[in-house]
């Protein structure tokens, strides 16, 4: 079963598992949009009524235990996508909620009928690095007192409910992906930052961070899941650390388009969120970009994916370029 199967991850995931013979539950709310997730499969397949009839949606809700009770005992795998990816404050309750409560759900369904659970956790719920040098990795301590955004603060508190679990005899995989680039779901989470990326973008900040490929993120998802020997570790999932100006360049160029020329100092992104915060509560519109966003586009944090790369010693990720060429004409 896949979580999130509507989301960015959750239905190129669907396509990488139709394509390894599985057959699949999808679950989508009562108001989700499959449309575009369907549309996905004619990309990745030429005929694509095979794979597309590997999928049955159902509906249920993460939120709502009893929804999703009668998948457990039909299914040997969860792949937990779901959750609610933001950084706008106005969202608080239901971030919250979401990527707390609805992994307790999925834990419970999963511990109760023993299926085996991925979960997709986040680089946002590893530690922090005490100065740039520092690159990190699954082992990385917290630093306590350093600001996290709520965003980070859930998907810590979700990872540490499935550690829980784990203690309690789940057999999990989580995976810790970074930025994950890819396209096809308009509008959803971090595809956002790609199709800004492809219409060219004039501003770039000194930030650094770590970026992966969806197409890795699934089918790394997928072996380790295989990997029976493991039931309870964490991976992270990261293709390169690039700066923006470097992430952006890469995309525009593949475009055809002009790479950034204006550098943001720090000033200028910490008054470009208040003056959209403020133009924000006039229009009732959300601002895309917040006080999170801000301070994020100015950190340089790195990660690193050894642990991974000594576990699957052929998997080689994308490199960006091939990335940008790639999902340019998705
Ligand atoms: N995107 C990134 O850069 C990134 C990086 C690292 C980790 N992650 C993690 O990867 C996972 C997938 O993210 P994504 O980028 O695919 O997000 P996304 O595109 O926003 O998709 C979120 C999915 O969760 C579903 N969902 C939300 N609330 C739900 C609920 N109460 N019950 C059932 N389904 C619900 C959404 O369904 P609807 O269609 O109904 O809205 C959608 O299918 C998340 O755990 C995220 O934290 C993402």
């Amino acid at each position: 079963m896949v979580t999130g199967a509507t989301g960015l991850l959750g239905s190129h995931l669907l396509c990488h598992l139709a394509r390894s013979g599985e057959k699949i539950i999808a679950l989508k709310r009562k108001e989700s949009r499959v449309e575009e997730t369907m549309a996905l499969f004619s990309r990745y397949f030429s005929s694509p009524e095979e794979a597309v009839s590997r999928v049955t949606w159902v509906e249920g809700d993460v939120l709502d235990g009893e929804s999703i009770s009668p998948y457990g005992e039909k299914v040997h795998t969860v792949y937990h996508c779901a959750a609610m990816v933001s950084f706008n404050g106005s969202d608080r309750d239901t971030l919250l909620q979401t990527n707390i409560r609805g992994t307790e759900n999925i834990c419970s369904l999963c511990l109760q009928h023993r299926v085996r659970l991925c979960f997709v956790s986040s680089i946002a719920a590893l530690g922090d690095a005490p100065d740039e040098s520092v690159i990190i990795d699954e082992d990385t301590p917290e630093i306590p007192g350093s600001v996290h955004s709520l965003y980070s603060g859930s998907k810590g508190a979700s990872e540490k409910i499935v550690w829980d679990y784990v203690r309690k005899g789940m057999e999990a995989v989580i995976v810790n992906p970074a930025i994950i680039l890819g396209t096809g779901l308009r509008g959803r989470s971090s595809a956002k930052l790609f199709e800004q990326a492809r219409k060219g973008m004039p501003f770039y900040t000194d930030g650094v961070n770590g970026y992966v490929d969806v197409r890795d993120v699934c089918e790394v998802m997928i072996r380790l899941v295989n990997i029976s020997s493991i039931r309870g570790e964490r991976f992270v999932l990261c293709g390169g650390n690039y700066s923006y100006k470097e992430l952006f360049a890469v995309i525009a160029r593949a475009a055809g388009k002009r790479p950034p020329y204006i550098r943001m100092a720090p000033w200028m992104t910490s008054l470009a969120w208040r003056l959209l915060a403020f133009f924000s509560l006039f229009t009732g519109k959300k601002s895309a970009f917040t006080r999170e966003t801000a301070r994020s586009s100015q950190n340089k944090s790195r990660y690193s994916s050894a642990k991974l790369l000594k576990t699957l010693p052929d998997f080689r990720f994308h490199t960006l370029e091939e990335t940008a060429r790639f999902f340019i004409h998705l």
